[in-house]
């Protein structure tokens, strides 16, 4: 596996496999790699012939008192994982290689982070479709990976390449979980107590729940969220952002649920920030 660091390595490495009519497929993380990630190793490496994964912690996409500093981090483990998953190339920029002291440009999204994450991460968003533009710039994929689990992010990252013509298809892959059922994430790292662990469940058991109900007829949107709300609430250490029903494509809230629609929610459990969502089905219970 090939490690690299700079930026126009990166490029012209990513040049020379184009030129020999290589299909590279593509996925960027932020480090601390685990099921879910390797999920979608494994896909782009099913879509492409050369595989490249990105790790780097990307500033942009914290708020000032996030927690950028203590965001788990261990690349040893990381390398390790990227090499028994066959990746060609792991890119591990610094930070400075990407975000010199002039860097002034931000790529914006009108509608989507409006909704759901972006309301209480204002920065998130703009940072995330930054990023994305920048390390589309340099690895030149022809095929790029995210993970369902952050279907916000997905959908922006769609938007952005159909709004700014990049030729890249991307895929997006359904959300690995734990035995437990917990969304696999870098964050679960945060959780440390078995009360802590026990409220984190509540999260996706409230999607199905919310799956059977619609599933069995109910419509209301606010009737869902409020039994949700109430069974999330009755774990000690939990901290709703919100809970949302939206639509699948806009994110727009949706009162009435008489078509499929995504249900979306962000609860932080001790110090951790854990978001889950799932597609709600009238009629169907399955994701
Ligand atoms: O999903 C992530 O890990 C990050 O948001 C991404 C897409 C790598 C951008 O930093």
């Amino acid at each position: 596996m090939k490690i690299i660091e700079s930026v126009s390595a990166m490029q012209q490495e990513s040049d020379i496999l184009r030129r020999k009519g290589r299909t590279i497929a593509f996925v960027p993380t932020m480090g601390y790699l685990h099921g879910g990630h390797t999920a979608l190793i494994r896909e782009a490496r099913r879509r492409g012939d050369y595989l490249v994964v990105s790790v780097f912690v990307n500033p942009t996409q914290f708020s000032p008192g996030e927690d950028l500093d203590s965001y788990p981090r261990d690349i040893e483990r990381d390398i390790r994982i990227c090499q028994e998953e066959a990746v060609d190339t792991l890119f591990m920029p610094a930070r400075e290689a990407l975000f010199g002291q002039r860097f002034q440009t931000a790529v914006i999204l009108e509608a989507l982070p409006r909704h759901l994450c972006g309301r209480s991460r204002p920065n998130f968003f703009q940072g995330v479709a930054t990023i994305v533009t920048k390390l589309f710039n340099i690895v030149k994929p022809h095929i790029a990976v995210f993970g369902e689990k952050d279907y916000q992010q997905l959908l922006v990252v769609r938007r952005l390449v159909r709004d700014l013509n990049f030729d890249i298809e991307i895929v997006g892959v359904p959300t690995v979980r734990e035995a437990d059922g917990l969304a696999m994430s870098s964050r679960n790292a945060y959780l440390t107590t078995a009360a802590q662990r026990r409220a984190a469940l509540s999260l996706h058991r409230s999607l199905y729940y919310a799956a059977e109900r619609v599933a069995g007829g109910e419509t209301s949107a606010a009737a869902i969220i409020r039994a949700c709300r109430q069974r999330i609430a009755a774990h000690p250490e939990t901290d709703i952002d919100y809970i949302a029903i939206c639509d699948p494509e806009t994110l727009e809230d949706m009162t009435v649920i008489d078509r499929p629609v995504r249900m979306a929610l962000a609860v932080t459990v001790g110090k951790a920030r854990l978001i889950d969502n799932m597609r709600l089905t009238p009629g169907s219970s399955d994701d």
